[in-house]
């Protein structure tokens, strides 16, 4: 494996490889991470993952001072995992000049959820992550569901600019308890650690109490909700309240254990929105997302359903 800190070593090692597989990442990696290099592995070659921790994603009061940096634990778990070439840029390599052009991401999509209680967040994300499409210039790029909102922006971006990566989706990786694992749990004290997994256990409760919903019908009524053609308005308000309800609980229920929400929210797989009560009634259209702080840490996570 070859560590390449500049642009242009990188272009000199990579050639005309028209197959490239990358993993873009802030370092500080665990096995979900590794995971994501074993799936480029088996989807291009040769195989780049980037260790660049992109200050233009992080707000002002948030930890890009703090956030961790192992670099040489890193390269040795990507050798171990597969990789061919790390690339590892420093801020000067990849912001010579201010970055001024900047991607910005659509309302709607970008400015919900993660969004909305991270401002800049996505644009700086977007941003970086073009950049290193430009650098790399990938066949195949491998994205994680754990930042599922991140995913969908990325796939959106790649869309709406023609670019020519294929966008994969690789899943959450756990631990034995549940807690999705995350560069983040680094920060948790014990006491801490043995609470996090709950946020998983809250979004798992969720996703049951509104399956239930669509199964509550009363029996014998048309299911007009399982056909998007014919979705009633009603049918829709009603599910929306229904399910605005549920995630208030849910997150009361985080609340009295002391963590500190920002949201527990289910939503339509496909675009975030709001589901409708047809999305309701048909299973795997949903994901349940939670965002939520314990002590200083901020945790997120998601469940398809
Ligand atoms: O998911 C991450 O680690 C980062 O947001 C990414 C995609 C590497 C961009 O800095």
């Amino acid at each position: 494996m070859q560590i390449i800190e500049s642009v242009a070593a990188l272009r000199a090692a990579l050639g005309e490889c028209a197959r490239t597989a990358f993993v873009p990442t802030m370092g500080n990696l665990h096995e979900g991470h590794l995971s994501l290099v074993r799936m480029a592995r088996q989807n291009g070659e040769p195989v780049v993952a980037s260790i660049f921790v992109n200050r233009l994603q992080f707000g002002p009061n948030e930890d890009f001072g703090r956030y961790p940096r192992t670099f040489e634990r890193d390269c040795d778990a990507l050798r171990t995992a597969g990789c061919d070439f790390v690339f590892a840029p420093d801020e000067n390599e990849l912001y010579p000049v201010p970055q001024t052009y900047r991607v910005s991401t659509p309302a709607g999509l970008g400015d919900i959820l993660e969004g909305a209680f991270r401002p800049g967040f996505f644009e700086g994300v977007a941003t970086v992550v073009l950049k290193l499409f430009g650098c790399v210039q990938p066949a195949v790029a491998v994205f994680g569901r754990k930042d599922y909102q991140q995913l969908l922006i990325i796939r959106d971006m790649v869309r709406q600019f023609e670019l020519p990566v294929r966008i994969l989706a690789g899943d959450i990786a756990r631990e034995a308890d549940g807690l999705a694992m995350s560069s983040r749990n680094g920060y948790l004290d014990a006491g801490e650690r043995a609470e996090a997994p709950a946020l998983f256990r809250a979004l798992q409760e969720l996703a049951q109490q509104v399956r239930a919903l669509a199964a509550d019908q009363p029996a014998g009524e048309p299911r007009k909700a399982e056909n998007d053609a014919h979705s009633d308005p009603a049918d829709d308000a009603f599910a929306l309240e229904a399910a605005a309800a549920l995630e208030h609980d849910a997150c009361e229920a985080l609340t009295a254990r002391g963590w500190a929400p920002d949201y527990l929210t289910v939503r339509r797989r496909a675009d975030l929105a709001l589901p409708t009560a047809a999305d309701l009634a048909q299973p795997g259209r949903l994901v349940a997302l939670g965002a939520a702080r314990l002590g200083t840490t901020r945790l997120i996570d998601n469940l398809e359903f």
